[in-house]
């Protein structure tokens, strides 16, 4: 049987040995007509892109960093589930390859507190009708702890490191991509609420004491729920339930 189970995603690969990032290179295929389901992906990103303007550490021929090209029929509005969408795609990947993997709001993918994986979805539309998203994932697989600088050493992590044996990149994204394509149609003919359910049995976040920080203020209370748009329902001090569509949330107590 073929490793990769897929119908489309990743069935057409633009290899790269360097690229800038995989998420630009994909959308200007995407702008120049690529179709649902073409993957780019790189041994290394010379200027891999985080979420809020921070890179993402992308050293050669280790780990995992690629952009999806999905054409969804959804409106503009629900274009953010597709994040969550992949958040519980890999989250179910790194706990079959093992690693008790847990998604902190909204879609760091987390082993033992520590973050391995991230998504940057990126999107172009008019008010009416998404013209494609690009799906940039990247995951730390075989990166040591010398890989990652100062700076962000003592919170990310490895699948590598966490199971403490090398990882076969191949299978972990052909099992990476089943999941994701599983999911992605599941979300596109029922909706969100499986996908909503399924992300709060792996949520690290819900029941904990958060503090968010979005722009310039801070909200400090429980993290009690998600709705029905992905947003995260805190309950403060106060009694009052506030609804978080972005922001970092730092957890208060593990
Ligand atoms: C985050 O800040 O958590 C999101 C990180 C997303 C990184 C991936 S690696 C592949 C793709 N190309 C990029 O430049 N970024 C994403």
């Amino acid at each position: 049987t073929p490793l990769l189970s897929t119908h489309d995603l990743g069935q057409n690969i633009h290899f790269h040995d360097s690229l800038p990032s995989t998420n630009e290179a994909a959308f200007r295929l995407a702008a120049d007509g690529a179709e649902h389901g073409e993957v780019v992906i790189t041994e290394q990103q010379t200027a891999g892109k985080g979420r809020r303007g921070r890179t993402w550490v992308s050293p050669h021929g280790l780990n995992l960093y690629f952009s999806a090209i999905l054409r969804p029929e959804l409106p503009p509005q629900r274009a953010p589930e597709l994040t969550l969408v992949a958040a519980v795609a890999l989250a179910e990947a790194l706990r079959e390859a093992d690693a008790e993997a847990l998604i902190k709001w909204p879609n760091d993918v987390q082993i033992g507190g520590r973050k391995v994986a991230g998504i940057l979805t990126e999107l172009s539309a008019e008010p009416e009708r998404v013209h494609f998203v690009v799906l940039g994932i990247g995951v730390n697989l075989n990166a040591g702890p010398e890989h990652f600088p100062p700076e962000v050493a003592s919170t990310a992590t490895s699948l590598s490191q966490a199971l403490g044996r090398r990882v076969n990149r191949a299978l972990f994204t052909a099992s990476l991509w089943g999941r994701l394509e599983e999911w992605l149609d599941l979300h596109l003919e029922v909706g969100f609420e499986p996908v909503r359910e399924r992300w709060k049995e792996l949520s690290a976040t819900l029941r904990q004491e958060v503090l968010v920080r979005t722009g310039g203020s801070e909200l400090r209370g429980v993290a009690e729920d998600i709705d029905t748009s992905g947003a995260l329902l805190v309950r403060t001090a106060g009694g009052s339930l506030e609804r978080v569509l972005a922001g970092d949330v730092e957890q208060l107590r593990p």
